[in-house]
C-alpha cells in the first residue's frame, strides 16, 4: 500500500515550502507574486508565449540536479513537489550586487522598460549554466520563448555573449550539495493527495501508482508538462480537478535506443528527446527545435503532444511518417497500436477512461530511406503550425516501394495522405510522379480556413512541401531563408 502525504514540498530559492492547501489549478506565478511577494517574475501573456514569467525549476536526475527554464504562468503547483524553484531574486549577491548575467545586460544596454528583463535574465542564466560560451545560434535558441517589445534583440545577444564569471563558481553550483540533500530529505516516496472541498490534487509515487490512481478516478485530468492544460486554466477557466501530475515520474522518462528503434516514455520532454533525435533521427533535429520556445520544450512532453489529439500538434505527423506506435496502459493491461490509429476524430482518441499513454516506439528508418519533416507557421518559432508534415519514402532501385506521407493542420486529426501515397507507390521517384501525388492531395484533405491559414493556402503548401521533399532528395539545392541567417 502506497504511503500518502497531504502536502507538496519544495524549495523556493532558500526557503522550504510545505503546502497543504493548493488547488489543482493553482499556478506558480500567482504563488510567487501574490503569496510570496516575489514580484521580479512578471506576468505578460499568461499563456506560455512571452517568457516574462521565466523561472528555473531544478529536479534531481540520478545523482545530479538539472535546472530547466519554465513559464511560471502555466506551471501548476502540483508539479513542483520535490523540486528547487529559482526566481530572479535568488541571483542577487550577498551585498545585493548584480549577477554576471544581469551585469552583462546593463553593460550592453539590454533593457529599456525592463518588463521582459527578469525573464531574459532567467533564460540566459539557464543557458550560461549549461554553456558559458554559447554561439549566437545557441543564444537565439535559448531566447525563442522570450519576447522583448522595446530593446531589440541585438544588445541582448551581445550581453549573452559577454557574461563574465564561471558557472562552476556560481551560487547554484556552490549550494548544489546542500539543495540535493534538502530535496532528498523531503522525499519520503509517498503519493501526494490534497483535497480542498471538491478539488483534488494527486501526485502519484510511481507509474504503478499512477495506474492505480487513474483506475479509481478514470475521469481525472492527467497533467504532464501543462503546456496545454495550463492554458485551459488561464484562458478557458476550466476546472481540471481531480488533477493527476505525472511529469516527475522517472518511470515515464526512459529512453531506450536499440538497433530497431527508439522507445521513449510518455513523460520525456521535447528537450530531453532532442539529443536522441540528433543522433538517431537527424532529419528531425531542426524541426524539433521549432516547437514552442525553450521553456515550452523543457516542460512539454512528447506523450502530451500525442495524448491531446490535436490536429495541429507537431510530433504526430513526423512520428506517423516513421511508423511509430503508441503504448497505452490501464491498470496492469497494456496495448500497442499504430500512432495513426490513435487519432479517431476531432477531439476523439482511442483512449479509454482510466487509460494513459505510457510510451512511444519509433522504428529506425530503413537504410537508404528518404525522410523529412517540415513545419510552416507564421513565426519561425514559438508558433503553432498552419501545416506540418512528415515524409518517409523507400525506393527499390528508382521505384517507390514504401511511402508514408503524414500531415497535421490539414484535417480534424493528424492523417496520412492515402491517395497521394498511392500515386507514388510502384512509380519512379521522378518529378512527374510527384506532380501526380501533389494533385492527389486534394482527394485526401479538405482543410479548414481559420486565422492561421486559408483552406487554399493549406492545400497549396501541402503540395509544395511534397515537391520540396522531392527536390531535396533529388539533390536540388533548395534555398531556405534560414540559410542566409
Ligand atoms: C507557448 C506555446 C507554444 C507551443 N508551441 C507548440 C508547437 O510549436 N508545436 C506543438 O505541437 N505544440 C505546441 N504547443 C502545445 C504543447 O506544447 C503541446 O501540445 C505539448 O506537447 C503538450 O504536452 P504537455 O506535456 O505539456 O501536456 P499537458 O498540457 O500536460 O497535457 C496535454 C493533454 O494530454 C493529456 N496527457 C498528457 N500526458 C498524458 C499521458 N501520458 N497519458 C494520457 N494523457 C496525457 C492531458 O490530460 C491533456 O489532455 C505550444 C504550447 C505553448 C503554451
Ligand atoms: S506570462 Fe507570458 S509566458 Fe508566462
Ligand atoms: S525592455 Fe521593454 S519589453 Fe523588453
Amino acid at each position: 500500500m502506497t504511503a500518502v502525504r497531504n502536502e507538496i514540498r519544495f524549495l523556493l530559492n532558500d526557503r522550504e515550502e510545505r503546502l497543504s492547501a493548493i488547488r489543482s489549478s493553482d499556478n506558480l506565478l500567482d504563488h510567487l507574486r501574490l503569496s510570496r511577494r516575489l514580484r521580479g517574475t512578471k506576468e505578460g501573456c499568461a499563456e506560455g508565449d512571452c517568457g516574462a514569467c521565466t523561472v528555473l525549476v531544478g529536479r534531481r536526475v540520478g545523482e545530479g540536479l538539472v535546472y530547466e527554464p519554465v513559464n511560471a504562468c502555466i506551471r501548476l503547483m502540483g508539479s513542483l513537489d520535490l523540486t528547487h524553484v529559482v526566481t530572479v531574486e535568488h541571483l542577487a549577491g550577498a551585498n545585493g550586487e548584480l549577477h554576471p548575467v544581469q551585469q552583462a545586460l546593463v553593460d550592453h544596454h539590454g533593457s529599456q522598460c525592463g518588463f521582459c528583463t527578469p525573464g531574459f535574465v532567467m533564460s540566459l542564466y539557464g543557458l550560461w549554466m549549461r554553456n558559458s560560451r554559447p554561439s549566437v545560434a545557441e543564444i537565439e535558441e535559448a531566447l525563442q520563448g522570450n519576447l522583448c517589445r522595446c530593446t531589440g534583440y541585438q544588445p541582448i545577444i551581445e550581453a549573452a555573449r559577454s557574461i563574465e564569471g564561471s558557472p562552476a563558481e556560481d551560487k547554484l553550483a556552490a549550494e548544489r550539495a546542500d539543495v540535493l540533500a534538502r530535496l532528498a530529505a523531503m522525499d519520503d516516496g509517498a503519493r501526494v493527495e490534497i483535497r480542498t472541498g471538491e478539488d483534488e490534487v494527486i501526485v502519484p509515487a510511481s507509474v504503478d501508482d499512477l495506474a492505480e490512481v487513474l483506475a479509481s478516478r478514470p475521469k481525472a485530468t492527467v497533467v504532464a508538462g501543462s503546456t496545454d492544460v495550463g492554458l485551459w486554466i488561464t484562458k478557458l477557466m476550466r476546472n481540471i480537478s481531480p488533477a493527476v501530475f505525472i511529469a516527475h515520474l522517472s518511470g515515464l522518462k526512459g529512453v531506450e535506443v536499440t538497433p530497431e528503434g527508439v522507445t521513449i516514455g510518455a513523460g520525456v520532454s521535447y528537450d530531453e528527446f532532442q539529443s536522441v533525435l540528433d543522433a538517431e533521427f537527424p532529419h528531425l533535429s531542426e524541426y524539433w527545435r521549432r516547437i514552442g520556445g525553450w521553456q515550452v520544450r523543457a516542460m512539454g512532453t512528447v506523450g502530451g503532444n500525442v495524448a491531446n489529439g490535436s490536429p495541429i500538434g507537431d510530433t504526430p505527423p513526423a512520428l506517423i511518417a516513421l511508423g511509430a506506435t503508441v503504448t497505452l496502459r490501464k491498470g496492469a493491461e497494456r496495448r500497442t497500436l499504430p500512432l495513426e490509429a490513435y487519432f479517431i476524430a476531432y477531439g476523439k482518441q482511442d483512449r479509454e477512461p482510466g487509460e494513459f499513454v505510457e510510451a512511444l516506439h519509433v522504428p529506425k528508418p530503413a537504410a537508404g530511406s528518404l525522410d523529412a519533416a517540415y513545419k510552416v507557421s507564421k513565426r519561425r518559432e514559438e508558433d503553432i503550425s498552419a501545416v506540418a508534415c512528415g515524409f518517409h519514402v523507400e525506393l527499390d532501385g528508382n521505384r517507390v516501394k514504401v511511402a508514408r506521407l503524414a500531415y497535421g493542420g490539414m484535417a480534424a486529426t493528424p492523417k496520412r495522405a492515402a491517395a497521394a501515397e498511392a500515386a507514388l507507390i510502384g512509380r519512379p521517384w521522378a518529378l512527374d510522379t510527384v506532380a501526380a501525388a501533389e494533385a492527389a492531395i486534394v482527394q485526401d484533405f479538405q482543410p479548414l480556413s481559420d486565422w492561421r491559414a486559408s483552406a487554399g493556402y493549406r492545400a497549396r503548401v501541402a503540395a509544395n512541401l511534397l515537391r520540396r521533399f522531392y527536390l531535396e532528395t533529388a539533390g536540388e539545392t533548395v534555398r531556405l531563408v534560414r540559410e542566409t541567417a
